[in-house]
């Protein structure tokens, strides 16, 4: 059996089949069009690009100006761009989601002895960002209805060495930053979003990003907003926005009073142009994947078995980066998750398991033996540190998940009705399905 797809290379074999068609670069089979021809895509393809794009790279290419540090306009004007399509008052964008959560975090001088509390229901990076900076990540169990963190289980996990909170939109859809930012209020503490899957999406009617401190965001490949590879902080905190500013350029910076500490995190002027052209269509994009999350929830709520992910109460959008369920076996004969999505794929509906158990993964366990960490915190404190990232609600949410990629979304109404149906009819054949 194929393994199961991962969200990056599910959203990635569907967009294969493109692969090539895109631009005319030097040696594909396009080489002989000019640089600016775009070919035709179809459904499912992704990313998505066409006159638009070609002429914004080559551009880029034609000024000379490839970098922000060598004079180009276009990072800048996609940062105020970006910053005001999501009503935030300072974007500083950087080469990814993860080095945005790496400057978030270098601005706040997260270190050492610092604890962050984050969802197990995650993308490995949001972990891996708060360990390159030697902090110590705390996991807060999942509520299973929405999939997103459970704020109660937040609450619980804090400490006197507490620093951050960091919630992630999984999926796109805004975990509850009511509950959230009171919580960071009442205990004083920092609150950053990981918006890595959240371009668009909104919290009573305000784009994410700005509950808190800032909010970090992805453009990589299989991102509704993408340029390949590419990240944004949003904020508005001035004072906030200088630091990140100075942490992700530190030669070019100095708008701000330095920790000590800083990277070269910055975007190229190609990708901020690529992102400005793709910024064209992200709207008229999201509004289908709306029209078509909702038709399709209304659907799968009719068959019994299949419980679409809730948004929580103060959504007012969704990115739909993902579109997820829970796939209950009991309800389709006891057939198991793999060979529901089995069957799914035989009829052409590709969707994933999802995540792993982040918490428990062989990466995450190597924190509890890694020497710098034994060094910092002490033996006892990562033993003790393994009993607390127990997450059982988390532990099932990843056995029961079924994922669509938001690929699926950008089809026609009727897509989803195929969708309903097929699934429909392998509820129909379950026993035998599970039988074979
Ligand atoms: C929730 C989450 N956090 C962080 C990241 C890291 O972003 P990037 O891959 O751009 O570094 C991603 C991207 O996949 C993500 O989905």
């Amino acid at each position: 059996m194929r393994p199961p797809l991962t969200r990056r290379n599910f959203i990635g074999r569907a967009a294969t089949a493109g692969a090539g068609l895109a631009l005319g670069l030097p040696g594909a089979a396009a080489a002989e069009k000019s640089p600016a021809s775009v070919v035709k895509q179809a459904v499912g393809d992704w990313p998505l690009s066409d006159q638009r794009d070609a002429e914004a790279l080559l551009q880029v290419l034609q000024s000379g100006h490839w970098g922000r540090t060598s004079g180009g306009a276009r990072v800048k004007e996609f940062e105020a761009a970006f910053a005001q399509r999501m009503h935030a008052k300072y974007c500083v964008a950087t080469s990814s989601g993860t080095t945005a959560l790496l400057a978030a975090f270098g601005a706040l001088n997260l270190g050492p002895g610092d604890e962050v509390i984050l969802p197990p229901y995650t993308f490995v990076a949001t972990f891996n960002a708060i360990t390159n900076s030697y902090a110590l990540p705390v996991f807060a169990d999942t509520d299973a209805a929405s999939f997103q963190v459970d704020p109660a289980r937040m609450a619980a996990a804090i400490t006197p060495a507490t620093k951050l909170l960091l919630p992630v939109h999984i999926a796109g859809s805004p975990a509850d930053l009511d509950a959230i930012s009171a919580l960071a209020k009442a205990r004083g503490l920092a609150l950053v979003e990981d918006a890595c899957q959240a371009p668009l999406a909104e919290w009573r009617g305000q784009p994410v990003g700005t509950a808190g401190l800032g909010g970090c965001f992805s453009f990589q490949a299989s991102k509704n907003l993408t340029c390949g590879e590419g990240g944004a902080i949003l904020t508005n905190d001035e004072t906030f926005a200088n630091l990140c500013y100075d942490f992700h350029t530190p030669t070019g910076g100095k708008k701000s009073v330095s920790s000590g500490r800083g990277a070269n995190y910055r975007l190229t002027e190609f990708q901020a142009a690529l992102l400005l052209a793709q910024l064209t269509r992200l709207e008229a994009q999201a509004k289908t994947r709306d029209a078509n999350a909702a038709y399709l929830s209304e659907l799968l709520h009719q068959i019994p078995g299949t419980v679409p992910a809730a948004l929580a109460a103060g959504c007012t959008r969704s990115a739909w980066h993902l579109y997820m369920f829970r796939y209950d076996a009991t309800k389709f004969a006891g057939l198991t998750r793999a060979k529901f999505l089995q069957a799914l794929a035989q009829e052409g509906v590709a969707a994933s398991s999802g995540y792993t158990s982040l918490n428990v993964s062989p990466h995450v366990k190597a924190l509890a033996t890694n020497r710098h960490y034994l060094r910092i915190y002490g033996s006892a404190a990562m033993a003790a540190w393994v009993e607390r990232n127990h997450c059982p609600v988390n532990d099932r949410l990843v056995e029961e998940a079924v994922w669509f990629a938001q690929t699926k979304l950008l089809a026609a109404r009727s897509e989803m009705d195929r969708i309903a149906s097929v699934i429909a009819g392998v509820q129909k054949r379950a026993g035998d399905l599970a039988r074979s």
